[in-house]
């Protein structure tokens, strides 16, 4: 979507996977202070995202606007929105397209253009559109183009969230989200709701790779918010899931509770050098680059820009067609068990675009982002020994 958003996948924090639907205004005032402590806003996590669940049960019955549930937000979402930016955040909401929200409480069918008012009205940044209760494929796609349009009349920038999940099962239907979301979302949700196992992580994975190549600056396909922190997987199963999402260049919204963070979940989060592959400024999307025959590990890479990556296009137009020369690339053990994994250069260089490779000798010089440490320069190969059961080196 061409609003001058998401130039690089959007960071911040969702209520959704550690609060479902038991959260208050104290609680969320609570995450923003913490937030700013934790040093996950400096790391780029600017977001503090509504998910489902903060409405009240029904509208006005006067005005037909929608209503915060007061029990829990007794200053109501306008005075969040105030302590939310003061805090150097931004702010997110969350409706559905259909007549109800995923939690059955009032949705937007037929209210876009009022809700989106009500919405700029108590200032927010961003805005999640659910599709919930809302079966009639044709009455979603126009609901989810409506709201496009109805956040783009306001007076400010809202970047705009989609997740029309249920929509990507009809094969060949145009209404894929990866065929029409670039053009009126920021974000879409590319898979069914994450859930804190690994079969989760890698079942979405498996499904990205399919159409990364539709994440685009303004547009980037979402993964899901995190399942890193919430307890139920190891630390190298969260290793492996940020450094992926960072690589598939998916949004980055953590979903863990920031006030009860070890150091070990911030280690994750706000590993500045796997932040940086996320935010490069190419604006392309990782892809997996090479499967074991029998499954058990995967290389993963994405093209990331380097300074150097222009002069070079510029002076040597006959190796127009080579790659560029600079990449993130994850190893991912899918086995439960240690392995070593072997990175062949040619994988990230000799591609059909490039059967003839310009370098006599591949040597490459590789860092551990990690480990936070330069590893040497390698010739042709690089074995990683010991890449932990369901875990990853990038
Ligand atoms: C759907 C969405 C989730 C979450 C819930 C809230 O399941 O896909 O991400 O927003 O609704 O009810």
């Amino acid at each position: 979507l061409n609003n001058g958003l998401a130039l690089t996948p959007p960071m911040g924090w969702s209520t959704w996977n550690v609060f479902h639907c038991d959260y208050n205004e104290t609680d969320l005032m609570e995450m923003a202070d913490m937030l700013v402590s934790s040093g996950m806003l400096s790391a780029g996590y600017k977001y503090l995202n509504i998910d489902d669940c903060w409405e009240a049960s029904s509208r006005d019955p006067i005005t037909g606007m929608l209503k915060y549930n007061e029990t829990r937000f007794p200053h109501g979402m306008r005075a969040l929105a105030d302590y939310i930016h003061s805090k150097g955040l931004l702010f997110g909401m969350y409706t559905s397209s259909g007549e109800y929200t995923c939690q059955q409480y009032p949705g937007s069918w037929q209210h876009e253009y009022l809700d989106a008012a009500v919405f700029a009205n108590w200032n927010i940044d961003f805005l999640k559109l659910d599709c919930c209760y809302q079966d009639n494929v044709k009455d979603r796609a126009t609901a989810f183009i409506s709201w496009s349009k109805a956040l783009s009349i306001q007076n400010h920038s809202i970047l705009y969230s989609c997740d029309s999940d249920e929509l990507i099962l009809k094969e060949n239907n145009l209404e894929f989200p990866f065929l029409w979301a670039p053009e009126y979302c920021n974000m879409a949700r590319i898979w069914f709701d994450i859930y804190d196992e690994w079969i989760s992580t890698v079942t979405i994975l498996d499904h990205a790779a399919n159409i990364y190549y539709a994440s685009q600056p303004g547009y980037w396909n979402d993964l899901d918010i995190l399942t890193v922190g919430l307890g139920g997987q190891t630390l190298e199963e969260y290793t492996a899931q940020f450094s992926l999402w960072a690589l598939m260049s998916s949004p980055l919204i953590a979903g863990n509770d920031i006030r009860r963070m070890s150091k070990e979940i911030g280690n994750i989060l706000m590993n500045k050098e796997v932040i940086a592959i996320n935010q490069d400024k190419l604006g392309r999307s990782g892809n997996m680059i090479r499967r074991a025959v029998d499954g058990s590990y995967e290389v993963w890479a994405k093209s990331i820009y380097h300074q150097n990556m222009s002069q070079f296009d510029s002076t040597h137009h006959t190796l127009r067609f080579t790659p560029p020369r600079f990449h993130a690339v994850v190893l991912l053990n899918r086995l439960n068990t240690t392995a070593n994994i072997t990175l062949d250069f040619k994988d990230l260089f000799g591609n059909a675009l490039s059967p003839h490779p310009p370098y006599p000798i591949w040597t490459v010089s590789i860092r551990d982002l990690w480990l936070h440490q330069d590893l040497g320069k390698f010739n042709e190969t690089w074995q990683a020994s010991n890449v932990p059961g369901h875990g990853v080196r990038m």
